[in-house]
Parts: C-alpha cells; sequence; structure tokens
C-alpha cells in the first residue's frame, strides 16, 4: 500500500494496523520535459499529489497511532525529462533527503516514473548513463534497494498512430492536411502541448510546409502546425510517432470519434 495523503494513511491504518506502508512524498519541487509546467505534479503550484512536509509530521503521527511501519518512500514529480533536465533531478533528489532522514525503518526509495522519449527531430535520447549516475550521486549514500517505474520510457515510442489523410487544401493561405482521427484518439498534444510528429510513409515526393489537422469539431485539433512534410501523389496514410504510451488509454468517443483498432507487432 502506498498512501499518498494524509486521509489514505488512516483509512489504511483502521483496515490493516500495525502493517507496513509505503508514502508518497510532494518534495515541492518537480521536473518535466522543457518547463512545460502541464506535465509537472510538484513545484510552485501546490497539487493533490503526495505528502508534503508541512504536513509531513502529522503523517508520521498517524502512522504511529496505527502502529504502521514506512519501509517505502515514494514520489513521481513529474515527466518526459530529458538530459537537460537531469540537474533538475538532482534537485528533486535532494529534496527528498529531508523526509528519508525521518524514516528509520526504510527499505525502498521509489523515484517514480517521468523518463522522457525524444518528441522532436532535434532532441536526443535520454543518456541512462548519466541518469543512473545522477541517482548515485544523490542517493547513493543511503544503503536502501532503489525503485524507478518508467512509463513512456518504455511504451511511448513502441507505437504509432497510423491514420488515413482525407483532404489536403488551402484555408486562405494556410495548407492543411486532413486525417481521419483527431486529438481524442491521443490527447497528449492537446492536453499537455505534447509535439507528436506525423511523418510520410513514403519519403518520394515534394515538400510542402502545413498544418496535419484532425477531424474532431473543436479548434485545438490539429496534429501539428507548419510542418515541413514530404506530400506524394498516391499519400493514402500518414504515421504519428510517439503514439505508444497514454494514447488509446485516454482515448473517448468525442464527437462519436471513438473507434480505433490497435494491433500489437511481433
Ligand atoms: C505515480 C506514477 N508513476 C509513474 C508514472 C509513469 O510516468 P511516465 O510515463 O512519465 O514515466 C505515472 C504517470 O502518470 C505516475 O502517475
Amino acid at each position: 500500500m502506498n498512501c499518498d495523503s494524509l486521509h489514505s494513511i488512516d483509512s489504511w491504518g483502521q483496515l490493516k494496523p500495525n502493517s507496513e506502508i509505503g508514502i508518497r512524498i510532494n518534495p515541492a519541487i518537480g521536473i518535466c520535459r522543457t518547463n512545460n509546467e502541464k506535465l509537472q505534479y510538484c513545484g510552485e503550484n501546490i497539487t493533490k499529489f503526495g505528502v508534503y512536509r508541512e504536513q509531513f509530521e502529522q503523517a508520521l503521527q498517524i502512522a504511529k497511532k496505527h502502529g504502521l511501519k514506512i519501509t517505502r518512500l515514494h514520489f513521481h514529480t513529474g515527466c518526459g525529462y530529458l538530459d537537460a533536465e537531469l540537474e533538475q533531478l538532482s534537485n528533486v533528489l535532494k529534496a527528498s533527503h529531508w523526509f528519508i532522514e525521518q524514516l528509520p525503518d526504510l527499505e525502498m526509495i521509489n523515484i517514480g516514473g517521468g523518463l522522457g522519449v525524444p518528441h522532436t527531430e532535434t532532441e536526443k535520447s535520454l543518456d541512462l548513463n548519466k541518469w543512473a549516475a545522477t541517482i548515485y550521486k544523490n542517493l547513493g549514500q543511503f544503503d536502501i534497494t532503489l525503485a524507478v517505474e518508467p512509463g513512456e520510457y518504455i511504451a511511448k515510442d513502441a507505437g504509432l498512430l497510423l491514420l488515413e489523410t482525407t483532404y489536403l487544401e488551402y484555408k486562405k493561405d494556410k495548407l492543411f492536411l486532413g486525417v481521419n482521427a483527431g486529438f481524442n484518439l491521443a490527447p497528449e498534444p492537446a492536453y499537455y502541448d505534447m509535439p507528436f510528429l506525423p511523418v510520410p510513409l513514403n519519403s518520394k515526393g515534394t515538400v510542402q510546409k502545413l498544418s496535419v489537422a484532425g477531424n474532431i469539431n473543436e479548434a485545438l485539433d490539429v496534429w501539428y502546425e507548419n510542418l515541413e512534410f514530404t506530400v506524394s501523389d498516391d499519400m493514402t496514410h500518414i504515421a504519428i510517432i510517439n503514439a505508444g504510451a497514454y494514447s488509446s488509454s485516454m482515448s473517448s468517443n468525442h464527437c462519436m470519434r471513438g473507434k480505433f483498432s490497435e494491433y500489437l507487432l511481433f
């Protein structure tokens, strides 16, 4: 059981007194891709995630009241970080020391997920050696098991969204490429301003500057703006990359356009 609030510690304590728990903390400092606040769970904005320093003493008291032993500490402070954010990862890890030092029974620290993958042509993959060195530098002094729970790092580039093209048409002087699916099937670009790059399936053709638009009745339903894109005469489909994580699990039936099929390729 991982408790992320005073309420959940108390509720669990009533159900299972004298058991072991983990506590999710909020170190009041977070990490995210390209300073994108929408991807951050902890930071300047006060969020619902985890127990803050200000409430930690109370959390320990409640745990004590129920005889709960706190053997795990957990935090997940944001998503999508790459090498440029590793300095910030150091800051997050340092902020966890204050909590760790108050937990004599601690056996495991879970530093959550958040490891990102490149979303644009100029971004590079996270250097796992540098990432591991950052963790070792900041938590290596604790004789404790480390856990990590990466989501998008494993799944995001394992899948893509294959879409049918529906039209190529100027609106005033702006060229739009229409496709048969909208943001409801992969909501991350619309919710978090995460770029999901549309790519042609045929490398032959003429490069045109266009915007790729979805089929939902919402102005925000644009997959990508002003993209240099290779258009071929026989273009029937395009792919949207970075769509392997979250997309279908976040999808909706918005405008009754929620139908899609998923294929697992071996
Ligand atoms: C508690 C927790 N751990 C791990 C993850 C995985 O995050 P990511 O996909 O950024 O690695 C999430 C995602 O929201 C989460 O809420």
